[in-house]
């Protein structure tokens, strides 16, 4: 259950209400006094004060006054961010429900700001005996401006995005590998998607040794899930495959993680997580794409039959690998699922993972580390997206001397390059598995924050689905070709 975005046509007197003005003058007189309209006009020239909130006793009325940025996609930033703020202070005060007026916003604007409320009522506590009900149940747009076609996809988006956070959320002893499958498999058959869940005897018949040397030291099974969404209508001859890392949860195995490095290692399947609910927001908004999601799954644990480093590991394509470092699972995993997804002769591959403590120290929780290998144009098309919803890419380079760093004297590749550069090294390592137009997002800065973080929360953020659901929708409206 989440916070509900609906189109209102009338303000229902005595409602609690956000008014969203770029200037004092612009404010409808119907929701406020003169002598408050005029306290805010003076309190905007005097002291530049943008925020207020009148406790009306039979109601709430906050005011906005937001600055509109140069750059359109920042000011839609700015608001999803100041609502979610809003939607805490209306949480606080028992609001179940809340009008948005915002007459002078495009509508671009106003979607945003109703999305920063439905991100930002989500919290996690189906663990809690005493479970703390949603308080803000809607947020009514009114507006004339706005769709029910855009009220759906953006609930749909929303929805799909708090799926991901939930998963990422649920700790080892409520998620592994089988039940984070069946999870994917319930979600994704709700909206008519196909789903092939395969376990440890058919991976194992299928050679996907990657996988397996990482379940190794686990007591429970690997799983291998593939979701496919091809509605009758799709412009895509071959499709979008997906490809997410399910370590549902990360000791690091052998190479055990010291102090508090594990701490947060449940959310080692953000990857998995938001490719599944990438598929499943495409396939509920009808999009018209062949999109297929794929997500190897298990977690890497220091078991007594752990796979440990110097070991050679035939990987599901033939290759050998030779193990450096058993703390770096989650291309073992990949390179396994991105070998099988050359079966689908896909138009472009995109994996997310939480691949590197490089990626993070790099760029932070701000940005997503992204690598392309003859997908220049998809890659362009990606960032564009992510600037659309503010899950940002900063593009790496994949030069062949990377390369250099894996090379091996015992296997064909080691998995694992130098301390310099480790998501670059990483994705060169990932490139050797596939044949296809390939980008590759290590997402280990921005999926999980460990102290609130605005609309994202606390815990996993879902990031990922957002970026990839607008990517879609960019690629269908575009019919790109790849290159
Ligand atoms: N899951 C981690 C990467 C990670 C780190 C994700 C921090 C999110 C936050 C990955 O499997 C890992 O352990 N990487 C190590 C490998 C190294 C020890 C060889 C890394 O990059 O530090
Ligand atoms: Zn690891
Ligand atoms: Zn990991």
């Amino acid at each position: 259950m989440h916070t509900k975005i609906k189109i209102s046509e009338d303000y229902i007197k005595q409602s609690s209400i956000v008014v969203v003005a770029l200037l004092p003058k612009d404010i409808p007189a119907k929701y406020l006094s003169k002598a408050e309209r005029d306290y805010i006009q003076s309190a905007f020239n005097d002291n530049d004060k943008r925020s207020f909130h009148f406790n009306k006793l039979t109601h709430q009325v906050f005011v906005e006054l937001p600055k509109e940025k140069e750059n359109p996609l920042h000011f839609h930033e700015a608001l999803r961010v100041k609502a979610a703020g809003l939607a805490k202070q209306a949480t606080d005060l028992g609001i179940e429900s809340l009008y948005i007026a915002a007459p002078k916003l495009r509508k671009d604007a106003l979607l945003a700001m109703a999305e920063g409320f439905a991100l930002g009522t989500y919290s996690f506590n189906d663990l809690k005996t005493d479970k703390k009900p949603l308080v803000l149940q809607e947020v009514c747009l009114l507006s004339k401006k706005t769709e029910t076609k855009d009220i759906e996809e953006l609930n749909t988006l929303v929805e799909a995005t708090l799926l991901a956070r939930h998963w990422v959320n649920l700790p080892p002893n409520h998620l592994n590998a089988e039940n984070f499958a069946t999870y994917m498999q319930e979600a994704a058959t709700s909206v008519g998607i196909k789903t092939e869940i395969l376990n440890k005897k058919q991976i194992e018949a299928l050679k996907m040794g990657g996988l397996l040397a990482v379940n190794q030291g686990s007591p429970t099974p690997p799983t291998f899930t593939v979701m496919t969404y091809k509605p009758k209508h799709h412009i895509n001859t071959q499709p979008i495959v997906l490809v997410g890392k399910g370590v549902v949860y990360d000791t690091g195995g052998l190479n055990i993680k010291p102090g508090s490095y594990m701490n947060d290692m449940k959310s080692d399947m953000g990857g998995g997580a938001a490719v599944a609910a990438a598929i499943f927001a495409a396939a509920k908004a009808q999009l018209p794409l062949h999109i297929i999601s794929i997500v190897p799954a298990t977690d890497n644990r220091p078991g007594q039959n752990a796979y440990a480093s110097g070991d050679v590991i035939r990987m599901y394509d033939g290759q050998t690998v030779e193990v450096i470092n058993t703390d770096a699972e989650g291309r073992m995993l990949l390179a396994d699922a991105l070998a099988y997804a050359k079966k689908y002769k896909p138009q472009l591959v995109i994996d997310a993972a939480t691949l590197t403590g490089a990626a993070m120290r790099a760029i932070g929780k701000w940005g997503i580390a992204a690598m392309q290998v003859k997908a220049e144009q998809a890659l362009a098309t990606l960032e564009a997206a992510g600037e659309q919803c503010s899950e940002r890419l900063v593009c790496f380079p994949m030069w062949e001397e990377y390369g250099e760093e894996i090379k091996s004297k015992v296997a064909d590749m080691k998995h694992l390059g130098g301390a310099e550069a480790g998501h670059i090294t990483a994705a060169k390592f990932l490139e050797k598995f596939t044949d296809y137009p390939y980008i590759h997002l290590d997402i280990a800065g921005p999926a999980f924050s460990t102290s609130a973080f605005n609309y994202r929360g606390i815990g996993g953020t879902g990031v990922g689905v957002r970026l990839l659901f607008h990517f879609f929708k960019l690629w269908a409206s575009s019919k790109q070709t790849v290159q």
